[in-house]
């Protein structure tokens, strides 16, 4: 029988428009360069010369008229293509791959803000994705009033300062981002194993900590008696 592949480890990053992903994604890649852990950082929509086109697409308030389904469709046209260019080889080469968004946003943003329900998406993840699944994941849930009016500001602040425009989602009414976050608490509470919820009002520093024990966790890197792994380096 041939040898498994070599598997990295496959981490991502979820939560609310606002929430503070990307500071923490930064946060974390620091502290992964210093402990010489090999990783990428990517994200979806985007990352490929493939999907960045369809990110321009999906998120451009112009882009009004998109359908549901069409929608749906582009997400995973972006992340069958993500897969294939960046995951599934960063994973075969045994690195770290962090994702800022996975299925989940989908599940979250078409399944349940869009209302298409849960099981499209998870039929196409399967057919689409192989039915690939984060070892971890990072749900990332403040207060859905503060995260939400920090990603207006930022994308006002960003028109005006690139002239770029990706503020379809946070245009979207506030009872769309209801259901996106009760969808959320969903697939946490069907994927204990798989999911950390982070909630409630945390500092930058703690949220870090919060998240490098978890994953020094799954590592195995704690176990090992590693302590240098611990918050207290974080
Ligand atoms: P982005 O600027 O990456 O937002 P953030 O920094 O908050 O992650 O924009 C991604 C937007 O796309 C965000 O509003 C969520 C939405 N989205 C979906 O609706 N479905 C998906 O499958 C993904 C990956 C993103």
């Amino acid at each position: 029988m041939a040898a498994e592949p070599q598997r990295g480890f496959f981490l991502t990053f979820e939560g609310l428009d606002g929430s503070g992903k990307t500071t923490q994604i930064k946060r974390l890649t620091s502290w992964l360069a210093a402990q010489d852990l090999p990783h990428i950082v990517t994200r979806q929509p985007g990352g490929t010369a493939t999907g960045d086109r369809i990110r321009a697409l999906l998120l451009d308030s112009k882009s009004a008229a998109l359908s549901p389904r069409t929608e749906l469709a582009m997400m995973f046209a972006d992340r069958a293509q993500s897969i294939q260019e960046i995951i599934a080889p960063a994973l075969a080469a045994g690195q770290i791959v962090l994702c800022d968004r996975f299925t989940d946003s989908t599940e979250a943003y078409q399944g349940g803000g869009r209302e298409l329900g849960s099981q499209i998406v998870l039929e196409l993840h399967r057919l689409l994705c192989n039915n690939l699944q984060p070892d971890l994941t990072i749900l990332l849930l403040p207060n859905l009033k503060a995260s939400l009016a920090r990603a207006r500001r930022r994308n006002t602040h960003e028109i005006e300062a690139t002239g770029k425009d990706e503020s379809r989602f946070e245009r979207e009414r506030d009872s769309f981002f209801q259901r996106v976050h009760a969808k959320y608490l969903e697939i946490a509470a069907r994927e204990p194993s798989r999911i950390v919820v982070i909630e409630g009002k945390l500092s930058i520093d703690q949220v870090h900590r919060q998240i490098v024990g978890a994953l020094s966790a799954r590592l195995g890197l704690l176990q090992q008696g590693q302590s240098q792994f611990s918050s207290e380096s974080a």
